[in-house]
């Protein structure tokens, strides 16, 4: 399909195509009551206040905010925004020397990791990228043409100044840590999570694990159960997309996938980690490895 629409307003496009902001499909249970459904999910697991996430981790540094992210509703989060500066954060002060990432997309949590510490960062991305239930794709943006030009991968033609991209399809996948002269310190593997061979990595392999690949139940539990054969005792774990906050998870689909994973693994997720807490405000969960 060919496009020649030069000023075209795209926004709508990215809109629709980008998978956070899609609907709840199957509302996790209690959401009837919010008040309640945080409750429960607050005796479950500490809510740990930004400001005291150093303290519990033993860091020296204690983790402040932008201020944009202060009193903004969680509905409202955004994850270059609001998130990442809670992972500079956690990559600064732990400093893992081999991290690995379940989902590059354009591979900015890649950036984040590698321009927060030394390490070597190791990620897995769907070559071909990840399709919608209807066989629409799931992340398409558009990118300046100028600035595409020269990469290959699946697109939609146009002549005015923006692309239509499949952003997570081969030839987009990690090319923001190639813009930024850091493909260097990335071993990039392309391939469904579900099939990722974990044998011939030693269990203490890895310092840390970023989980933020496919957003379902499955590929949550699934990716969970990789991260923790290969991540060492006393490594970090974290999970995108985890916000028990019941308007967030009433319309955000890829909450309700990763909230059900970690329910269902509920036992052994305690007795895998010695800590496991949800930052307060974030979208973020963090786990420690027994
Ligand atoms: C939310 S994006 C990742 C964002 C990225 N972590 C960042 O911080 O910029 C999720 C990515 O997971 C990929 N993905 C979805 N299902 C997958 C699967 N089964 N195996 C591997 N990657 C998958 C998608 O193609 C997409 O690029």
């Amino acid at each position: 399909m060919k496009f020649s629409l030069p000023g075209y307003d795209w926004s709508h496009l990215a809109r629709r195509f980008l998978p956070w902001r899609q609907k709840a499909e199957a509302p996790e249970e209690g959401l009837a009551n919010p008040r309640l459904y945080q409750e429960e999910w607050r005796q479950r697991l500490p809510f740990v206040p930004a400001g005291e996430v150093g303290k519990r981790l033993g860091f020296g540094e204690a983790l402040s905010l932008p201020r944009e992210s202060l009193g903004k509703s969680l509905c409202a989060w955004k994850m270059e925004l609001d998130d990442f500066p809670i992972l500079r954060f956690l990559y600064r002060n732990f400093r893992p020397r081999r991290h690995l990432e379940f989902g590059t997309w354009q591979g900015a949590g890649v950036c984040c990791c590698l321009e927060s510490c030394e390490a070597t960062v190791w990620t897995i991305n769907l070559y071909d990228g990840e399709k919608k239930p209807d066989g629409q794709w799931a992340y398409g943006e558009p990118l300046p043409a100028d600035e595409v030009k020269l990469l290959w991968g699946e697109r939609q033609e146009a002549t005015g100044a923006t692309v239509l991209c499949r952003t997570d399809s081969l030839g987009f996948i990690g090319r923001l840590y190639h813009k930024r002269n850091l493909g260097h310190r990335v071993c990039q593997i392309y391939c469904d999570s579900r099939a990722w061979c974990t044998r011939n990595y030693p269990s203490d392999f890895f310092d840390s694990a970023l989980i933020d690949g496919g957003h379902t139940r499955e590929l949550v539990a699934n990716d969970t159960r990789k991260a923790l054969q290969v991540v060492r005792a006393g490594g970090l774990l974290l999970w995108h997309d985890f916000c028990p906050d019941a308007e967030v998870v009433q319309n955000c689909s890829s909450t309700q996938g990763v909230l059900a994973a970690i329910k269902a693994d509920w036992d052994w997720l305690q007795s895998n980690l010695s800590d496991l807490f949800w930052i307060e405000p974030s979208w973020l969960l963090v786990g420690i490895k027994r």
